[in-house]
């Protein structure tokens, strides 16, 4: 299989993303050109270290390159200040240069928080991504947000600080957890539901083989999803208007994620999932689509074996009024109105504000049954 390309134009910050199967060993041979001294810190975690770390060390000492890595704990309460502080320190340690790269190498925790790391040390470090999930490969890596949670919510405290190379390694992918395949998938369908009705056809005859293991199915779905986020970012790098197309089913999901407590009861991807599938039927019922359309969506997510419903979420939610107020305090939130994705059909996403609270409310409650 080759090693595919997807660039990112967006003049002095623009980088490709390349997509294929063992990039991670050939990281050595593809970050070389980037560097102005054989030296790069890696910044990753413990399951993805203890995975994978080897093979990082070898493409780069392949190509002499000197590798300083810091590992840190795995999940979410990693992206928070005090990992920033300490990410920050190890890298001045190190005496990271202006010029120096710095490599995230993990999922989206860790691609956000090094990515903020970079931004902010020394007014801005150029820095590789090297994403290891399928959420991050799709997603989180591509198009420069990073951040880290405050106790007021997630993704609260950031920049946009674009990456100077992605490598997305799909064989990567086979590591992963059922679940957290499945949940990266979530962020896949997205794309199709947003903005390319072909391409959700595409995944509703591929999907299962692509989950069961089919690698260049794999790195299609990764290029077609790459390239549709790279379209957007270029219209609309710092999300003034159509970014926000990305967010489809994110307001659903950010109320259910918030009442599940950030915990493993719920994915984000599997929450932007089931958030898609009430966007759609939200859509259905404010007559915008066809009642077909969110039958299809939930037909798929069933299909692939996802969560579909907010039954399908272990333990009691809060009623729908709670889940609307949560959704009430989403940063997307503008002059107290709450934006929506909705759409006219699969694949013609729109951003509104102009949605009646009461069906929102009604499908939720729905949902719940
Ligand atoms: N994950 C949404 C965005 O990058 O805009």
């Amino acid at each position: 299989m080759t090693i595919e390309t997807v660039h990112v134009p967006l003049g002095d910050r623009a980088y490709n993303v390349r997509i294929g199967a063992g990039l991670v060993t050939e990281a050595g041979a593809q970050i070389a050109p980037l560097l102005r001294r054989p030296k790069v810190c890696v910044v990753s975690e413990e399951n993805v270290a203890a995975l994978h770390l080897g093979a990082l060390r070898d493409g780069l000492a392949r190509q002499g390159i000197e590798v300083e890595v810091l590992i840190l704990p795995v999940g979410e309460g990693t992206k928070s200040w005090p990992y920033l502080t300490q990410t920050v320190e190890w890298l001045l340690e190190q005496k990271v240069e202006r010029s120096d790269v710095i490599v995230a190498f993990g999922g989206g925790v860790i691609g956000d928080l090094v990515g903020f790391a970079a931004a902010v040390l020394r007014r801005g470090v150029r820095f590789v991504q090297i994403p290891t999930s399928l959420l991050a490969q799709v997603d989180s890596s591509v198009g420069g947000k990073t951040g880290i949670n405050s106790a007021q919510g997630k993704n609260l405290i950031g920049a946009f600080h674009q990456p100077a190379l992605v490598l997305a390694d799909v064989d990567i992918l086979g590591t992963l957890q059922p679940r957290d395949f499945l949940a990266g998938y979530g962020e896949v369908v997205k794309y199709g539901l947003l903005g390319d009705a072909t391409f959700f056809d595409w995944l509703e005859e591929n999907g299962p083989a692509l989950a069961a293991g089919d690698t260049a199915l794999r790195q299609q779905a990764v290029k077609h999803s790459v390239q549709m986020k790279a379209d957007i970012v270029v219209r609309d790098e710092t999300e003034q208007g159509d970014r926000a197309l990305l967010n489809l089913g994110h307001t659903f999901c950010h109320a259910l994620e918030a009442a599940t407590g950030y915990s493993d009861r719920l994915l984000h991807g599997e929450g932007v999932a089931i958030g898609c599938a009430l966007a759609f039927e939200t859509s259905a019922r404010l007559g915008l689509c066809s009642q077909e359309d969110p039958s299809r969506v939930r037909a798929h997510l069933s299909q692939m074996g996802m969560k579909v419903d907010l039954r399908d979420i272990d333990g009691t939610l809060p009623s729908s009024a709670a889940l609307l107020g949560l959704m009430g305090q989403d940063k997307k939130v503008v002059d107290g109105q709450i934006r929506f994705i909705m759409a006219r059909g699969i694949g013609q996403a729109f951003v509104t504000s102009d949605v009646a609270l009461d069906v929102v409310q009604s499908v939720l409650d729905d949902a719940a049954r």
